[in-house]
């Protein structure tokens, strides 16, 4: 299948074949519909024909537009309660049918819904139903972490001369912010229509000393969902004093659109010469180390459980895939494909851009198959992250790029999903 068939060429072109190149289907049908409408009726002579394409010239792009939101509302409904605090989710639809589910505890995706190669809409993250089964407690689905995503080491570092303890919450470290992450909070929403798509804004103040980080942090993250098929997350957070900062998004996918099958047929490619090695508590070692002749060599399209299982002592360590890679960028911060996800059956594709400068491709190693809040089971490894971010551990790691925050500045990023279907 040409999707993973093999070339002569370089990395960057396997990278390329593996995006689908297919017009989709449900777009054809669009298309082509309006465009035969439009030719039938304009047909009686030349003169009124170009009277009418100087009309339409003029008239089309505010209908197509007035149509486009018309096909794109958000909606917004309750979600429940934390304690007296309402819990809102917004309903976010694009011209094509892709819709993303977005609540405001802890600005998270609750669902996803995007067509397969036969135009049928299918969730591909796991999430839950109802709000009570994330408070009974749930691995970050779909969440915005923060204040710093990953594990920082011992849960210390230090700062201007200053040193600062954080709880761990991770063995000995300090993951996902803390005991109480971005991911445990209600985030304020409001719901923005711009000309790409309609997009949600959500804000979270997160107070100086907040699980020990210094400085009042004023985060935001924007969901937008585009009329081409993408999925835009951009962060933003400005802050009153130095602090560390790594926001990112904790999706688990799994593109074959049924939440209990596992990832371990999906196709991966990551645009990475280097990943970060780590120690047993899964903090990195510092090194940058090539991916040539290891099982992390995803420059080239890779079924994912083709060697998760190998005797190699870093996915033991890591229990699978749970690692940082080094995203190959032509220049810090911009916006650059990170990865491919494809799930063959369903014909399903997942492109991956951002500024960020790493991946954390998590193979859902921890996922158990015993019943979450709402009952539901998620059975081992039915869910991957591939969370665009700074590299784990970087406020103790000099020779990491730099995740301090200092006031004055403002902390940026971006990532988006496109949603593309392969034959
Ligand atoms: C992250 C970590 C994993 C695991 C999950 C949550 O992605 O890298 O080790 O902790 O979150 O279960």
């Amino acid at each position: 299948m040409p999707l993973i068939a093999g070339g002569l060429e370089g990395p960057s072109s396997y990278l390329l074949r593996q995006i689908a190149t297919a017009a989709q289907p449900w777009q054809d049908i669009a298309l082509g519909s309006s465009n035969g409408r439009i030719m039938r009726k304009h047909t009686v002579s030349l003169a009124l024909s170009a009277v009418v394409c100087l009309v339409a010239a003029v008239v089309w792009p505010r209908a197509a537009l007035a149509s486009e939101s018309a096909h794109r509302p958000i909606e917004k409904s309750s979600f429940g309660r934390v304690g007296n605090d309402a819990v809102e989710i917004y309903t976010l639809t694009n011209a094509h049918g892709i819709e993303a589910r977005i609540m405001t505890y802890g600005a998270a995706i609750v669902s996803l819904k995007t067509p397969d190669r036969a135009g049928r809409f299918q969730n591909i993250v796991l999430g839950f139903d109802t709000l009570d089964a994330y408070l009974a407690g749930v691995p970050y689905f779909g969440a915005s972490v923060g204040r710093y995503a990953n594990r920082i080491a011992d849960g210390r570092f230090t700062l201007d001369g200053k040193s600062y303890q954080l709880p761990k919450n991770d063995g000995p470290n300090s993951l996902h912010g803390g005991a109480r992450g971005f991911d445990k909070h209600i985030w304020t929403a409001e719901s923005i229509q711009t000309r790409q798509g309609a997009a949600l804004r959500l804000t979270y103040v997160s107070a100086a000393g907040e699980e020990g980080y210094p400085g009042r942090l004023t985060a935001h993250v924007t969901y937008r969902l585009d009329h081409d098929d993408s999925l835009v997350i951009e962060y933003q957070a400005v802050t009153t004093a130095p602090t560390p900062v790594n926001l990112a998004n904790h999706a688990y996918f799994n593109l074959s659109g049924d939440l209990q099958r596992t990832i371990l047929d999906d196709v991966l490619t990551i645009n990475a010469d280097l990943f970060t090695p780590v120690n047993a508590t899964l903090i990195p070692i510092g090194e940058l180390r090539s991916v040539t002749n290891t099982s992390f060599d995803f420059r080239k399209p890779q079924v994912i459980g083709r060697r998760i299982n190998d005797k190699d002592e870093q996915l033991q360590l890591g229990h699978g895939y749970d690692h940082n890679w080094v995203l190959n960028k032509t220049r810090p911060e911009a916006l650059t494909l990170a990865a491919v996800l494809t799930d063959p059956d369903s014909g399903r594709s997942l492109e991956i851009r951002t500024t960020q400068p790493g991946l954390q491709f998590y193979s859902g190693n921890f996922l158990d198959g015993k019943p979450s809040g709402g009952g539901t089971v998620f059975k081992y490894r039915t869910g991957l992250c591939l969370e665009t971010q700074h590299f784990p551990d970087s406020p103790n790691q000099p020779a990491f790029p730099s995740t301090i925050l200092r006031p004055g500045k403002m902390y940026s990023a971006k990532t988006e999903l496109a949603f593309r279907v392969v034959k």
